[in-house]
C-alpha cells in the first residue's frame, strides 16, 4: 500500500461531504444558502442557483427547461468553515427529480433531511431516505419553519419512526411555535437560544440555564411555555431514545434540530453539531476490498453525467466523487473499464455561482470532468493498482413508456441516441423478452420530454412514446426456473445488463407476486445484484 503525504491525510480528514434530502418547498435551497453564507462562499444569502424563480438563465441548459423555469446545476458546492472543508451535493428536487437525485446520494457520506414542520415527512423525502438507509449513512434532521405554526414536535418524531423507521434524538426542543415561537432549548449545552421575530440571528443569542426547570426560562418566555417545556423535556428524558453516536453513525438514530432557515435561526447550531458528528471520508467497497481514502493514491467513481451544461457547446460533464488520495490537475489516471490511461486536463469545480478549473482536490471532493463520450455512470478512475468501485445501482422508475422510432430509416441513429442517453443515466432502458421492444423507465416524468427533445435536437430522430400503466420495477433474484417462466410474461423485462426485472401497476400487484413466488426476492434497486 502506498503511503501518502501526511498533509494530504490532514486535508482528507477535514472533508465532510453530504447531500440534502427533502420534499420540494421544505427549505433545501434556503438552508443551502444559509450554510454557504456561513462558509463565506457567497456574499449574501439568496444567490444559490436552483431557485424556482431564479434569474440565473445561464445555468439553464435546454430550451425545455428555460420554458419551465427549471434550472439544472445539480453538482457540488463547497466551502470552508471552522477548519472543515464541506461539500454539499445538490439533489435536484422539483420537476427535475430523477434517478440522478438518488445516485448523488451514493456519493455522499451523510445526509441532511429537511422537514417542513407543518407538513411532516413527505413523499420525496421518503424515497430519498430509503436510499440513504440502504447505504447506512448518518442522517441529520432539521425541522424547518418553526416561525410558522405546524405539527406537534412529538407527532413529528413519531412520524419519523412510523413512516421512515428511524429513531430520533432531539438535540434541541422548540419553545412555542408560529407567532409564539420563542426559540429552542439546547439539550446538550443546557441553554436557551432566543428567536426574535425579524431578527437576523447571525449571532446566536442565548442564555445558559440549569436545566429546563431553571426559572430564568419562565422569566424570559412566560410561565405557560416554560411549564410546557419542562413537561416535554421530562417526557423526552424518560420515554425518548438516548443519544448514541454509534447508532447515529450507522443511520439508525437521527439527531433532530428545530429551526427556521429563512430567519437563519438554528442554522449555525445545526452546522456546528453536524460537523462534530458527521463522518470524514471512509473506506468504500471495491472488487479488491475496501479502499482506504488516506493511504491509497487517487481514485474515484463517476456518479452522474450531465449533458450540455453550456448550450454553446454540446459537451458533457462527468461528475466524479474522489474516494481516495489527492487529485492534481493534469494527472494521468487509469480509466478501468476502458483499460486505458487518460489525462485529466481541465477538471472543474462548481461553486455557488460559477464553475472554475480546479488545481487540486482530495478524497471527499467532487470534480467535473469534460466528457468526450468516454464515461459511464459508475466508472472507476484510479492511479496505481487497478480496481473497480461497486457498480452504481439502478432504482425503481415510476413512469414507463414504450418507445419506437417514427422513421424506420433512422433506426441506427435512434439506437445510438438511446444508448448514449441512457448511459447518462436519467432514463433506464428495458427490453421485453419475446418481442425485444424497448421500454423506458424514469423517476421524474419530465425525463421523457427531455429525452424526446434531445433525441430530436442531437440525433435528428423523432420518437413515439406510448405510456404504459406500470409504476414499479423490481429486480428479480432467486430460483432460476421460476424466473425463466416469468420471462415469458409481457411485464417481465431485462435491464441494460440483461438482469430480469418485473414491472407492476400497483403495490397490490407487487404484493400478490411476492406471495405467489416466495422463492424470488423482488429488489427495489439493483444495489448489490
Ligand atoms: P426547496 O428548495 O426545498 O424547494 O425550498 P426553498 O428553500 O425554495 O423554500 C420554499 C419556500 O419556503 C420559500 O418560499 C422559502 O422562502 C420558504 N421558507 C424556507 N425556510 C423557511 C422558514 O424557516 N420559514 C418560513 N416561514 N418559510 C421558509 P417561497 O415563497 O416559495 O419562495 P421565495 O419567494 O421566498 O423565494
Amino acid at each position: 500500500m502506498t503511503q501518502i503525504d501526511p498533509k494530504w491525510q490532514e486535508e482528507i480528514a477535514k472533508r465532510r461531504t453530504f447531500a440534502i434530502i427533502s420534499h420540494p418547498d421544505a427549505g433545501k435551497t434556503t438552508m443551502t444558502e444559509k450554510l454557504l453564507y456561513y462558509g463565506g462562499a457567497i456574499r449574501e444569502a439568496g444567490m444559490v442557483k436552483g431557485r424556482k424563480n431564479s434569474k440565473h438563465a445561464t445555468s439553464d441548459w435546454m430550451e425545455i427547461e428555460k420554458k419551465r423555469g427549471i434550472s439544472v446545476t445539480s453538482s457540488a458546492m463547497d466551502f470552508v468553515y471552522k477548519d472543515h472543508h464541506i461539500n454539499i451535493l445538490d439533489t435536484p428536487g422539483h420537476q427535475d427529480f430523477s434517478e440522478d437525485t438518488y445516485r448523488t446520494l451514493t456519493a455522499a457520506d451523510a445526509a441532511v433531511m429537511i422537514i417542513d414542520v407543518a407538513k411532516g415527512v413527505e413523499a420525496q423525502t421518503i424515497k430519498l431516505f430509503k436510499v440513504c438507509r440502504m447505504r447506512g449513512i448518518p442522517i441529520f434532521t432539521f425541522i424547518n419553519k418553526l416561525d410558522r405554526h405546524g405539527k406537534d414536535p412529538f407527532e413529528l418524531l413519531e412520524e419519523l419512526e412510523r413512516v421512515l423507521g428511524i429513531r430520533s434524538y432531539p438535540m434541541n426542543w422548540p419553545i412555542g411555535m408560529g407567532s409564539y415561537f420563542n426559540g429552542v432549548y439546547d439539550r446538550v449545552k443546557s441553554r436557551v437560544e432566543l428567536y426574535e421575530e425579524g431578527g437576523n440571528h447571525e449571532e446566536i443569542k442565548f442564555f445558559e440555564v440549569n436545566g429546563p426547570e431553571d426559572p430564568l426560562i419562565g422569566q424570559r418566555v412566560g410561565e405557560d411555555l416554560w411549564q410546557q417545556l419542562q413537561d416535554e423535556i421530562s417526557l423526552l428524558d424518560v420515554a425518548g431514545d438516548s443519544f448514541d453516536p454509534e447508532l447515529i453513525s450507522k443511520g439508525e438514530l437521527t439527531p433532530v434540530f428545530f429551526g427556521s432557515a429563512i430567519n437563519n435561526f438554528g442554522v449555525q447550531t445545526f452546522l456546528d453539531n453536524f460537523l462534530a458528528m458527521a463522518p470524514a471520508p471512509s473506506p468504500k467497497k471495491s472488487n479488491i476490498g475496501p479502499i482506504d481514502p488516506y493511504t491509497r493514491p487517487f481514485s474515484g467513481f463517476v456518479f452522474k453525467i450531465q449533458a450540455n451544461m453550456n448550450p454553446a457547446h454540446r459537451d458533457r460533464v462527468a461528475f466524479l466523487r474522489i474516494c481516495s488520495g489527492r487529485f492534481e490537475r493534469g494527472m494521468t489516471v487509469k480509466h478501468v473499464r476502458l483499460n486505458r490511461e487518460i489525462k485529466l486536463a481541465q477538471p472543474l469545480q462548481f461553486m455557488a455561482q460559477d464553475r472554475e478549473i480546479v488545481e487540486e482536490s482530495f478524497a471527499g471532493d467532487v470534480i467535473g470532468l469534460f466528457d468526450p463520450g468516454i464515461f459511464q455512470i459508475g466508472d472507476t478512475l484510479c492511479v496505481g493498482e487497478s480496481f473497480e468501485y461497486e457498480e452504481m445501482p439502478h432504482f425503481s422508475p415510476e413512469f414507463f413508456s414504450k418507445v419506437t422510432v417514427k422513421d424506420a430509416m433512422k433506426h441506427k441513429q435512434f439506437q445510438k441516441g438511446i444508448m448514449q442517453l441512457t448511459e447518462e443515466g436519467t432514463v433506464q432502458l428495458f427490453r421485453t423478452s419475446p418481442m425485444d421492444e424497448l421500454i423506458l423507465g424514469v423517476v421524474g416524468v419530465l425525463q421523457f420530454e427531455v429525452l424526446e427533445y434531445r433525441l430530436k435536437a442531437e440525433y435528428g430522430v423523432d420518437i413515439s412514446l406510448q405510456r404504459l400503466p406500470y409504476q414499479i420495477a423490481r429486480w428479480l433474484e432467486g430460483d432460476k426456473a421460476t424466473i425463466n417462466t416469468l420471462m415469458n410474461r409481457s411485464q417481465t423485462v431485462k435491464d441494460r445488463y440483461e438482469r430480469p426485472v418485473m414491472l407492476f401497476e400497483s403495490e397490490y400487484q407487487l404484493r400478490m407476486a411476492q406471495e405467489k413466488y416466495p422463492s424470488i426476492t423482488f429488489h427495489e434497486s439493483s444495489l448489490g445484484l
